[in-house]
């Protein structure tokens, strides 16, 4: 371990390693160095190296853990035994559970988990050499390796960390910065800026925190920039073209999806409103009708005759005259006794009796 130095700026503004505040450190990536992967990235930053493959979308075991609507996206943050100074104790760690839970989630927005329901998109970034600021190259590294894997993604996730030391704001830490500065803040962005990572170690003001944010954002224009000709020298111009073609296809997939739930919507709503509709042109259609309707109730009520429901005498006169007056002198085919009365009076007889009912409490 290194001690603490005196000065981490030079009087011409150079840090240790001769960068200035606002540079970053070289940094060289090549995707699909693994060919049992489904895509890989291997990316120098520094002196940090560092390895990401990425397995899937395939299918999630145990089954339990599948989610019915999009992929899950797993994320696991390693550092090699042999990565730092002192040995790392092999398996995980709070610090890397921690690392691989919020780089895992940095990637939330871009990658379209929604076109492989139940299954899982394994990220391994794997440090084979550390030198501060890891956690950031494994995000790089990771995000050429997912798009080597051909995971459709709505952009790029690039990452970086601004310091503190000297009390000036530095962009991408080295070791001796990291390790002895007055703060790191770790920050992972989408192309559009949207902040998806951003973690903090020391101390730093809101302003400080703000100019911060702005140093990392053009940190990882730099770093946009190195990814994109890396899938450029990969896929090349037509190829890059033949992507977006892609994307866009995606896109309108998703789009397409969309639509086809909003037309089930609309479905649904028109034969509510149209089942709607017909009943009551159906209740209008029975109003006029009425003579059909008596016609049916006639028959019913002939049917509760049949049944034993006998008519009382006035229901039976009630209904001989209506029937008379709706059907004329052929109101003699039915035989009144035997309920026949019932067309017109089965028509009105709930309103009949009511209207009794009615009479009798006037009449009361
Ligand atoms: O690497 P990163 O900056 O994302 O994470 P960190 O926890 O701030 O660690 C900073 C650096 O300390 C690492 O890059 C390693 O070089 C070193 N380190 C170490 O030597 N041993 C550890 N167990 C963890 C980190």
């Amino acid at each position: 371990m290194s001690d603490k130095p005196e000065k981490f700026i030079d009087e011409n503004g150079l840090r240790l390693d001769g960068r200035r505040v606002d540079e970053i450190r070289p940094m060289t990536v090549e995707m699909g160095v693994l060919s049992r992967a489904d895509g890989s990235c291997y990316l120098e930053w520094g002196n940090n190296k560092v390895l990401a493959a990425v397995y899937g979308p395939r299918e999630l075991h145990p089954r339990r853990l599948q989610r019915p609507s999009e992929a899950l996206v797993r994320y696991r943050y390693n550092m090699a035994a042999f990565s730092v100074e002192d040995r790392i104790r092999p398996g995980p760690s709070r610090r890397s559970t921690e690392i691989s839970k919020v780089s895992g989630e940095a990637f939330e927005p871009v990658v379209m988990k929604q076109f492989y329901p139940g299954a899982v998109i394994d990220v391994f970034a794997e440090v084979l050499q550390a030198d501060a600021g890891t956690r950031t190259a494994a995000i790089n590294a990771a995000t050429l390796a997912l798009v080597d894997a051909g995971i459709p993604m709505k952009g790029l996730v690039a990452s970086c960390a601004v310091g503190k030391v000297d009390g000036q704001l530095v962009l991408d830490l080295n070791k001796p910065e990291d390790n002895y500065g007055d703060a790191d803040l770790p920050i992972a962005m989408t192309e559009d800026g949207e902040i998806t990572l951003l973690q903090m170690d020391g101390n730093l003001t809101a302003d400080e925190i703000a100019k911060g944010i702005e140093m990392a954002r053009k940190g990882c224009e730099q770093i946009f920039a190195i990814q994109k000709e890396a899938l450029l020298s990969k896929f090349g111009t037509t190829d890059e073209e033949e992507l977006l073609k892609e994307a866009e296809l995606q896109a309108e997939l998703a789009t397409s999806e969309d639509e086809a739930e909003d037309v089930e919507v609309v479905s649904e709503v028109v034969s509510e409103v149209v089942s709607e509709v017909v009943s009551e042109v159906v209740s209008e259609v029975a109003l006029e009708g009425e003579d059909d309707e008596l016609e049916d109730e006639v028959d019913e009520d002939l049917e509760l005759q049949d049944e034993g429901e006998a008519f009382t005498d006035d229901e039976v006169e009630n209904a001989s005259d209506e029937a008379e007056d709706l059907f004329g002198e052929d109101v003699s085919e039915f035989d009144i006794n035997e309920g026949t009365e019932s067309e017109g009076d089965s028509s009105s007889e709930p309103e009949d009796a009511e209207s009794n009912e009615d009479e009798g409490e006037k009449n009361e």
